[in-house]
């Protein structure tokens, strides 16, 4: 049996904002609208104010999430959910507003003094505000998952916190909203959306619902983002990325991630290397390293995307899907661990801790191949070799 989750609601193109308005105004009379400084100030946010004047919703705009969230974000915006006597949270940005909102959501129901803390790995179970979540990069899919990735100050830990109630009652999803993404912010949520789609097409946890999206989302990614990235205006491109993105963000949602994820974590913690991009310089040597273990999964993928004939071989048809995204990548120009002004020595030195960290994350285990702790350190050796 195979259990599948999605928002309740999706809302998708450019007037997605002002359809979006009847579904917001069930949720409540007043707003909590979580975003960072920059897209706070931003035309996307202007048309949300207006989109939630016209239903008469009173809002508070936090702008405090200043980077991914931490315990102490969550904490400020939980106060501004309560000064504001808000209804309901909205979250407005990348994948940090987002996570932010359904943080808030979660905090504003709890008794007083509750620390986030306790919800890390631990199955959430309780009724919280409504979440709307309007993404403006096409990447981290938290607009379609019940997830929310929050840093413990006090132990620098990125918390996973998961739960049904996190996944957004409304996502509204404008590709218009996406393209003033930077270059490499483009490269890296991109490349984002690709390890989620293929992870989760060859992960443990796959099932035949979850295999049409990630199908799906792999051959837009792979036809659209060096596209994308090379024509930053191209509407089309943005477009199918958005679709991608959100996607791939069903698609961990109900079949998780695997070794990528286990291993990119850890970079990010330490070397504080945005999500994306950990990912993107881990994505080639770990889909090598999984490939014999699902040859035929990573073989459909290829011929799905047309780098492979109809009746090749699995292992010939795997090695060129392989490739083919090691080359979306080279488009990408994802630097390596020295190109990014990592020291080489310290990350030598951090790698055993780093190996056993993306262990205990669990991530790895998903994998369609026996993982140990010695694979993850030849890994992260071949990323400084
Ligand atoms: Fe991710």
């Amino acid at each position: 049996m195979a259990l599948f989750a999605i928002p309740t609601h999706v809302v998708f193109g450019t007037e997605a904002l002002s359809q979006a308005g009847a579904y917001m105004k069930k949720f409540g009379n007043r707003a909590l609208v979580v975003t960072g400084p920059h897209v706070a100030r931003s035309p996307m946010v202007c048309e949300l104010k207006k989109a939630l004047e016209k239903e008469e919703i009173a809002y508070m705009v936090f702008d405090g999430i200043t980077g991914e969230p931490t315990d102490e974000m969550i904490r400020q915006g939980l106060e501004a959910y309560k000064k504001s006597h808000s209804r309901f949270i909205i979250g407005i940005g990348g994948g940090s507003p987002l996570d932010a909102a359904k943080a808030i959501a979660l905090m504003s129901v709890q008794e007083k003094d509750t620390e986030i803390a306790v919800f890390m790995g631990e199955p959430i179970y309780c009724q919280v505000p409504k979440i709307v979540a309007i993404p403006t990069t096409s990447g981290t899919g938290s607009e379609a998952t019940k997830f929310t990735v929050i840093t413990n100050t006090k132990t620098d830990v990125k918390m996973l916190l998961a739960g049904d109630c996190l996944i957004p009652d409304l996502a509204v999803i404008n590709y218009e909203y996406t393209m003033d993404m930077p270059k490499s912010v483009t490269a890296s949520t991109g490349l984002d959306a690709l390890t989620h789609a293929i992870e989760s097409y060859t992960s443990r946890k796959a099932s035949e619902l979850t295999d049409v999206y990630a199908i799906s989302a792999v051959k837009r990614i792979m036809r659209y983002l060096p596209i994308v990235y090379n024509n930053g205006n191209d509407g089309v491109a943005r477009e199918q990325m958005a679709l991608a993105a959100f996607e791939a963000g069903v698609c961990i949602n109900n079949a998780s991630v695997t070794l990528v994820h286990g291993m990119s974590r850890p970079i990010g913690a330490i070397f504080h290397v945005s999500h994306g991009t950990s990912n993107a310089m881990l994505l080639g040597e770990c889909l090598s390293f999984a490939m014999d273990g699902a040859c035929e999964r990573f073989a459909n993928l290829g011929r799905a995307c047309g780098y492979a004939e109809e009746g090749e071989d699995d292992m010939a048809a795997a090695e060129k899907f392989v490739a083919a995204v090691r080359e979306v990548i080279k488009t990408c120009e994802i630097p390596t661990i020295s190109e990014y002004g990592i020291d080489v020595k310290a990350f030598a030195k951090a790698i055993p801790k780093m190996a056993e960290d993306a262990m205990a994350s669990g991530s790895p285990g998903n994998t369609r191949k026996t993982i140990c702790k010695e694979d993850c350190e030849r890994i992260y050796h071949k990323l400084i070799s």
